[in-house]
């Protein structure tokens, strides 16, 4: 008999697929803080995380290391309503902490066209930080469309529109445990959205 914790109607009845469970994001969560500090060795670092959707990841992330580290957050202009990347993103806040010869660690859940990485990454490198690195949850490598890749990546996904540990659609769906594909007919424009 399944899982009820891989059912994914049993964790929300708008999926039709979890792509990782809860248990499946921890496991990669830590091996890939145990990759971060191979780099960084004990050395410190400013962690600049993207807000809303790299909440969850990036606070999980920071609990499993131990370096000395600084967060700062940069918050983009968001899909909205939308499942696909329109346009170029904008920065709407960005950082509060000086970067200037820091090695910076800049944090996403999800790479997909790579505009907000390159939008963002380009923001951080005017600001002559010592070095900068990329990190991000999911790879959605057949969306590129700036040629970029992450330094550290959690997991490589095919073209699915997901949700959960922090990604949204229409702002919904960010407190999932874990992360699933929405059923194609939730990802409309929603009546909860026009308001
Ligand atoms: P990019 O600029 O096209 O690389 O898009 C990156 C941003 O788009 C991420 O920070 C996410 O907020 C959002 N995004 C891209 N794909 C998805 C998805 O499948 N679900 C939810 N948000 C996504
Ligand atoms: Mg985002």
């Amino acid at each position: 008999m399944p899982d009820a914790k891989d059912d994914p109607v049993a964790i929300h009845p708008d999926l039709a697929e979890v792509l990782f469970t809860e248990a499946q994001l921890q496991t990669r969560v830590k091996s890939l803080a145990a990759e971060i500090k191979s780099v960084y060795g004990k050395d410190e670092f400013t962690i600049v995380s993207l807000i809303n959707g790299a909440v969850m990841f990036t606070a999980d992330l920071m609990r499993e290391i131990d370096n000395p580290v600084r967060l700062d957050c940069i918050r983009v202009t968001s899909y909205g309503v939308h499942t696909k990347s329109i346009g170029t993103p904008q920065i709407i806040h960005s950082l509060t902490l000086d970067i200037m010869k820091r090695d910076v660690l800049l944090i996403d859940d999800i790479l997909d066209t790579g505009k907000t990485l390159k939008l963002v990454s380009d923001l951080i490198r005017k600001l002559s930080p010592s070095s900068l690195r990329t990190c991000v949850l999911l790879d959605k490598k057949a969306r590129r469309e700036v040629p970029l890749e992450a330094d550290f990546v959690g997991f490589e996904i095919p073209d699915k529109f997901v949700v959960g540990y922090g990604l949204d659609f229409a702002e919904r769906y960010r407190n999932l445990p874990c992360i699933g594909v929405l059923k194609p007919e939730r990802q409309k424009a929603p009546v909860w959205a026009s308001g």
